[in-house]
């Protein structure tokens, strides 16, 4: 099977992230789909502005390269007040332009995230697909995966401690693996 080279955007900057040990845990489970995982880090994104469309900074710059480089790309993303953390939607916007430099322009990209409501980031993922959709990102569509939080459930460093989680993760890898080649396979 061909490897891919996924980003992973997290879209929490905070220090006890669930969604970052999300991430880990994506990461470690990862090579049994086939997928290499890597971060491709916001925390240092400025404001988005027009006034960067004529001179990207460096940072957003070297964020787009990143998108770019991807095979595909990884949303990882907590819910803020039913909708998208303010983060993730300005690295979005980043990504968006200068108009005619969208960065996510068929690239292929899954949601994923986990909350301590019982929705599990139902309402914000919902809300990137729509943002991914304007993009012309094609976007895996199922397996959904709404993770609620509970304590011990991924450890600090990214170990799933629940074997229904782990099986389930697999499969949703695995189900990017396949919507990552077939994305590949008819933009050709
Ligand atoms: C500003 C704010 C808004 C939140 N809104 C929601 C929400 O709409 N839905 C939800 O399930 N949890 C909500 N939460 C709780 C988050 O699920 C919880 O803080 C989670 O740990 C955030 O993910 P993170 O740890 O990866 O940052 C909110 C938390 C904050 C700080």
């Amino acid at each position: 099977m061909t490897t891919y080279d996924i980003g992973l955007i997290v879209g929490s900057i905070s220090s006890t992230s669930i969604n970052r040990r999300l991430a880990r845990a994506l990461t470690k489970l990862a090579p049994q789909a086939d997928l290499r995982l890597n971060e491709i880090p916001i925390r240092n994104l400025p404001f988005y502005s027009a006034d960067h469309d004529s001179a990207m900074p460096a940072d957003a710059a070297n964020f787009k390269r990143a998108i770019e480089a991807a095979d595909a790309v990884i949303l990882v993303s907590p819910e803020y007040n039913r909708s998208v953390p303010g983060v993730l939607k300005n690295a979005l916007d980043t990504a968006s332009r200068p108009w005619g430099d969208n960065s996510f322009d068929a690239k292929p990209s899954a949601v994923i995230g986990m909350s301590i409501g019982a929705i599990g980031t139902a309402v914000a993922q919902q809300q990137l697909r729509t943002i991914l959709a304007f993009l012309a990102s094609p976007t895996l569509t199922q397996p959904e995966a709404f993770l609620q939080s509970r304590e011990g459930l991924i450890t600090e460093d990214g170990v799933v401690t629940d074997d229904s989680t782990t099986d389930f993760l697999i499969t949703w890898l695995k189900s990017l693996h396949e919507h990552v080649a077939h994305a590949i396979r008819t933009s050709a």
